[in-house]
C-alpha cells in the first residue's frame, strides 16, 4: 500500500500566486509540465490505519545489543549470461561524502553508536553538508512537496487566521510574526500577497524568519520581494524590507534571537517534522533505544542500545503523560525533546508578549511508535542510505506539544488538534477557490482543483479523470493544526 500510494502520489502546482487577497484573478504562473514528475507529500509514508513503520529495516535492529550486521541495501540477482563483456567491478563502492565522513568520525571517535535523533540532526542540519543546507529540496525538481507550494491558497488562509489573531489581541500596533522553518518563504509571500490590502494590519508587521539554512534564507529574500532601505533613525544600519507588504524582514537561526517584548504571532509549517526524534524499541529486558552504529564493513547499521541513555528521562516523561493502555500496545516509540523544548519556547514567549502560535503538520495526537521516514528525489529510501542526499521526517506528537506548552505556563491555552481541512474550511478557502474560479484559464482551473482537493481533500481526488499515477491525493486529514495562545486572547479562530 505504502509503495503505491508513493508511485500514484500526483504533481501538482501551486496556482499563480501574484493575485491579492480576495481578488478573483489570475495572473499567468503557467504550472511546468508535470506528466513525468511525481512530486510527494511527507505525509504519504503512512497507510490510513495506523503508524507504518517505513525505511527503517526492522530486521536490523535485534532484541539485544550491537547485534546488527547487515548493510541496508536490498539485494537484487541479476542474470548477466546474456550480457557481452559485462564489467567485471561494476560495483565499485562510490567514496563516501563529506557528511558520511563527519558521522564515521563521530561514531569512531565517541567509541561507540549515535542516538538516531543525533544522527537525523547531523544529516538535516549540519552546518556543511546537512540536507537543508546547501540546496532547495522542495517541488517537482527537489525531493517532496508542501501545502504552501502546493496552492496560494494555503498561504492566503494562514494570513486569515494571522489576521483573526491580531484583531483578538486588540490590533496592536506592532506584531512580531514569524514563521519556524520558511523552506522557500513561499508561504510567507502568499500570506503578505493576501494581506496587503488590509493595511493597518500590514503596518503593524515585523516579520521575523527562523531558518537554518543560508541557501533557503536567499529563496526567501528573494520570494519576499526583499530589498534594502536606509534606516529612518539615521543610523549606518540599512533594514530589509519586503515590497509585497512594505515590512521589514529578519532572519535568525533560532527562536530566541527574535527579539521579545512585542505581541507575537509564531507560524510553524511541517516545521516540527523535521525536528530529531529518538528511537526506542521493547527488548526482553525493556526499552532500549535505538541507535546508529558502524558494521565491519563500514556500513550504518542500527543497534540497540544496551543500558538506559540520557534521552530515556524523556521516553519516562513523555510516558507519564500517555495512558496505560495506549503504551501497552506498543513496542516501539519516538520522542523528540527538541519539539517539547521549542514548544516551552514558544509558550514562554506568548505568555509574556501575549499573541498565538499555529503549529501544522503530519502527526498524531497519541504517542508516536516508529514513523522515521526518508525520502530522496519523491522516492522512499532506506534511513541509513547516503545520509544528506535525502530529507529526514517523523510525525509530530500533537499530545506531548499540548503537555510541553502547559507545563512551562498557565498562562497559555491549548487548541485543537483539528484537521487541516477543518482549519482551512473554516477559514474560508471554499470561497476563496470559488473567487478564483470565477476568472481562470482551464488550465489554470484545473491546477486550482487539484490544488485544493491536495488541501482539504481525504484520499484519492474522486473527479480526477487524467493519468491514474497523478490522481490527486488529499491530506486534508492526516494534516493536524493546534493553536497555542495568550489566554487574553481568547479562544482563536476557529478552534
Ligand atoms: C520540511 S521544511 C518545511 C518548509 C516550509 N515550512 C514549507 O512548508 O514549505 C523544514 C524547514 O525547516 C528548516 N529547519 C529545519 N530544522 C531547523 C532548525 N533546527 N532551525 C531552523 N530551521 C530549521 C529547514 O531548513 C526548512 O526550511
Amino acid at each position: 500500500m505504502l509503495r503505491r500510494l508513493l508511485l500514484r502520489a500526483p504533481t501538482s502546482y501551486r496556482q499563480a500566486s501574484h493575485t491579492y487577497y480576495f481578488a478573483p484573478q489570475l495572473s499567468a504562473r503557467v504550472p511546468p509540465p508535470a506528466a513525468h514528475s511525481l512530486s510527494i507529500t511527507r505525509f504519504l509514508c503512512s497507510s490510513s490505519s495506523s503508524q507504518v513503520p517505513n525505511g527503517t529495516s526492522v530486521e536490523q535492529v535485534e532484541d539485544d545489543v550491537n547485534l546488527s550486521a547487515s548493510p541496508p541495501a536490498a539485494t537484487i540477482s541479476i542474470d548477466r549470461s546474456g550480457l557481452y563483456n559485462s564489467p567485471e567491478h561494476s560495483h565499485e563502492p562510490s567514496p563516501d561524502s563529506e557528511l558520511i565522513k563527519h558521522l564515521k568520525s563521530i561514531i569512531k571517535f565517541r567509541g561507540g553508536p549515535i542516538s538516531v535523533a543525533e544522527y537525523m540532526e547531523e544529516v538535516l542540519t549540519n552546518p556543511k553538508a546537512g540536507f537543508y543546507i546547501n540546496r532547495d529540496v522542495f517541488g517537482a525538481e527537489g525531493d517532496f512537496i508542501t501545502s504552501p507550494e502546493v496552492s496560494q491558497m494555503f498561504g492566503e488562509m494562514i494570513g486569515v487566521w494571522a489576521m483573526c489573531l491580531w484583531e483578538q489581541m486588540g490590533q496592536p500596533n506592532k506584531v512580531n510574526l514569524v514563521e519556524l522553518g520558511p523552506g522557500r518563504g513561499t508561504l510567507m509571500a502568499d500570506l503578505l500577497r493576501g494581506a496587503s490590502k488590509f493595511k493597518h494590519f500590514v503596518q503593524s508587521l515585523n516579520i521575523h524568519m527562523v531558518e537554518c539554512s543560508p541557501t533557503l534564507q536567499k529563496l526567501q529574500y528573494s520570494n519576499l520581494k526583499c530589498e534594502e532601505e536606509n534606516n529612518t533613525d539615521g543610523t549606518v544600519d540599512k533594514k530589509t524590507i519586503s515590497l509585497l507588504a512594505g515590512a521589514p524582514v529578519t532572519w535568525h537561526a533560532a527562536l530566541e534571537q527574535v527579539p521579545s517584548g512585542v505581541p507575537t504571532i509564531i507560524i510553524a509549517h511541517e516545521f516540527y517534522d523535521a525536528l530529531p526524534v529518538h528511537q526506542f524499541q521493547k527488548a526482553s529486558h525493556g526499552w532500549c533505544e535505538k541507535m546508529v552504529d558502524l558494521a565491519e564493513d563500514s556500513t550504518f547499521r542500527f543497534v540497540l542500545s544496551p543500558q538506559p541513555t540520557p534521552a530515556t528521562l524523556y521516553l519516562m516523561k513523555r510516558c507519564k503523560w500517555a495512558a496505560t493502555e495506549e503504551l501497552a500496545k506498543l513496542d516501539q516509540i519516538e520522542v523528540c525533546p527538541k519539539s517539547m523544548e521549542f514548544t516551552q519556547t514558544i509558550a514562554k514567549r506568548i505568555s509574556s508578549d501575549g499573541g498565538g502560535a499555529l503549529i501544522i503538520d503530519y502527526g498524531l495526537n497519541a504517542v508516536i511508535s516508529d514513523s522515521l521516514q526518508a525520502i530522496r528525489k519523491h522516492k522512499f529510501v532506506n534511513i541509513l542510505d547516503d545520509p544528506g542526499s535525502a530529507d529526514l521526517s517523523a510525525y509530530v506528537d500533537f499530545a506531548s506539544i499540548r503537555r510541553s506548552a502547559e507545563e512551562v505556563s498557565g498562562d497559555v491555552s491549548v487548541h485543537g488538534p483539528i484537521t487541516q481541512s477543518q482549519l482551512l474550511g473554516a477559514l474560508g478557502i471554499n470561497f476563496r477557490v470559488e473567487a478564483l474560479l470565477q476568472n481562470c484559464t482551464d488550465e489554470q482551473a484545473e491546477s486550482l482543483r487539484t490544488g485544493y482537493w491536495r488541501l482539504v481533500g481525504e484520499g484519492e481526488a474522486p473527479f480526477w479523470e487524467g493519468p491514474e499515477e497523478q490522481v490527486p491525493i488529499g491530506m486534508g486529514t492526516r494534516y493536524l493544526a493546534m493553536a497555542i495562545v495568550n489566554k487574553r486572547q481568547g479562544v482563536p479562530v476557529p478552534f
